[in-house]
This record gives structure tokens, C-alpha cells and sequence, in this order.
């Protein structure tokens, strides 16, 4: 790494997006901040330069607008971008017909046709220089069908499949790609999909951003947490009926955990 490398990070206001900023701002990367909440990101930036004395950019965005990646492409051009956190995203939960239109469209802009724009346009930039990473943010929702769930899960399986194509795609050019599938974390994410927060076991981001950069460059994509890893291993060899069942059991549960 030099000491002008850049990492953008998108979703960078909060949750697992900040804490990442702040890793990389360790690390000794500069970062572009990415999200709508201009207020947050100064605050995020500002504290980053004190910490860690980086060079820090805030990019104001909303990502699913329809011609954001011009937007990025240019508030990022002169720098040399050889990390993204290719992770803004929101859910939603709840019974399929009864969650607004208008909101389950707006998750797919934003969990699968923003990932995928960002990614086209910085795995291009990657490959001039023939280095980088960029880790996309899929979830232990992708590894299997997710009843009450449902649309949720199907975009992190779209990033899922998408972060594990290209991790072969992208190694004979010297680039890393890494699919990240937290379980359920301690962050903003679990009220704004209109999940009761008082879940027991919740990740932190710390561990879902530690458990990356282990996995980052040695695999294809990496599931937080051993007993995860463990369930999603054994979820291969169940009959899908069953699986259906126990995991619309789970959900349903979580959902309405008070
Ligand atoms: N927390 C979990 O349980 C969990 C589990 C598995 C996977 N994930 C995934 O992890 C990623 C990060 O989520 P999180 O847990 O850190 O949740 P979070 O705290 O709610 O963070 C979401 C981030 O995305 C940004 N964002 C939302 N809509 C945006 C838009 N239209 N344009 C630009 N930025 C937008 C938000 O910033 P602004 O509101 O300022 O725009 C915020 O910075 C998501 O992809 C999520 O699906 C989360």
C-alpha cells in the first residue's frame, strides 16, 4: 500500500460502513466517505483526520439515483482508488405482499443495481493499475431462501453471487474481490428493516469488518461468526422444503422479537 492510496467506502455514515472507515483510516489508506447524510460523514471524516491524520473526502450521495456513478466517477477522478467498501445497503422484512412497492424497488436499486455500477466502475480503474480490493457487502440472508424476507435476501444473493464470480474473475489481474456475509449486527440496519432491535446474539460491526480483512485475498467470500459458517455449511446437504420451513420459523421469530 502507498500513502496516496484512497479507499472508498460506501454507506460510510454508520454501522459496518463506518467502522470500516475508520479501519482503513488505520490501515493508513485516505477515504471517500460515502452516503446521503452530508452532517454524518463531516463528522466521520473530521474525527478520522484527528485519529489517524488521513486524507478524508465526503462524497454526498443518494445511490439510487439514476445517474450517481457519474457522480462518483467524478468526485473521485485524480485519486488513486485501491480499496472499495462496496457496502451501502438497507432491508426490508415482513410478509412479501404487504411491504410497500415503492421501498422494495428502491432495495434493489440500491443493493444490487448501485453494488453493481460501483463495481464496474472501480474494478476498471483497478485494472490499469493491476492492484486493489473491493469487498461487497452480501449476508448470511444470501446463503439460503429467506420467507418474510424474501426480496431482502434475494438482492444479498444477487451480491453474493456477483462478489464470488468476480473474485475469479478479477485474480488473474491481481484485483481481490470478497463477498461479506455478516448475521445479524449491532447497527441501524436491523430498526430501519422494522426488526425489533433487542435481538440476543447480535454481531458487532467490529467483527464483521476484523473477519473481512482475514478473509480478504485468500477466498471468494466469508460468512462472520464460526456457528454461521457451521449452519450455512450443513444448510447444503438439507432438503429444501425442510430448510424452508426452519428458516421461515427463524425469521418469523426475529421479526417479531420484542
Ligand atoms: N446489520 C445487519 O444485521 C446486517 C447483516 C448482514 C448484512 N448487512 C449489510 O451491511 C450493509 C451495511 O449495513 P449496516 O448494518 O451498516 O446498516 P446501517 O447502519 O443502516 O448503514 C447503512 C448505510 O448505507 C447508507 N445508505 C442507505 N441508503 C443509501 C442511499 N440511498 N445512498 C447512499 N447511501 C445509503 C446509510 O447512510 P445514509 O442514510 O446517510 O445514506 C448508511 O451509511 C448493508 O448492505 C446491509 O445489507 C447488514
Amino acid at each position: 500500500m502507498k500513502k496516496t492510496d484512497w479507499a472508498v467506502i460506501t454507506g460510510a455514515s454508520s454501522g459496518i460502513g463506518k467502522e470500516f472507515s475508520y479501519e482503513l483510516a488505520k490501515k493508513g489508506y485516505n477515504v471517500a466517505l460515502v452516503a446521503r447524510s452530508q452532517d454524518k460523514l463531516e463528522d466521520v471524516a473530521a474525527d478520522i483526520e484527528k485519529q489517524y491524520e488521513r486524507e478524508t473526502r465526503i462524497i454526498p450521495l443518494d445511490l439510487t439515483h439514476e445517474h450517481f456513478a457519474q457522480e462518483l466517477s467524478d468526485k473521485t477522478a485524480g485519486l488513486t482508488v485501491t480499496m472499495v467498501i462496496n457496502n451501502a445497503g438497507f432491508g426490508t422484512s415482513g410478509p412479501f405482499l404487504e411491504i410497500d412497492d415503492n421501498r422494495e424497488i428502491e432495495m434493489i436499486q440500491l443493493n444490487c443495481v448501485a453494488v453493481t455500477k460501483i463495481a464496474r466502475l472501480f474494478l476498471k480503474r483497478m485494472t490499469e493499475t493491476g492492484r486493489g480490493d473491493m469487498i461487497i457487502m452480501a449476508s448470511t440472508a444470501a446463503v439460503q431462501p429467506c420467507p418474510w424476507f424474501a426480496t431482502y435476501a434475494a438482492t444479498k444473493a444477487f451480491d453474493l453471487h456477483l462478489a464470488e464470480a468476480l473474485w475469479y474473475e478479477m485474480k488473474a489481474k491481481g484485483i481481490n474481490v470478497l463477498a461479506l456475509n455478516p448475521p445479524a449486527t449491532a447497527t441501524n440496519f436491523l430498526a430501519e428493516a422494522g426488526i425489533p432491535t433487542q435481538q440476543k446474539g447480535l454481531a458487532t460491526a467490529e467483527q464483521a469488518v476484523h473477519t473481512a480483512f482475514r478473509a480478504l485475498g485468500k477466498k471468494p467470500s466469508i460468512i462472520v461468526g464460526g456457528k454461521n459458517r457451521f449452519m450455512a455449511f450443513s444448510e447444503r446437504f438439507t432438503p429444501k422444503k425442510l430448510l424452508l420451513t426452519v428458516t421461515s420459523h427463524i425469521m418469523k421469530k426475529m421479526i417479531s422479537t420484542s
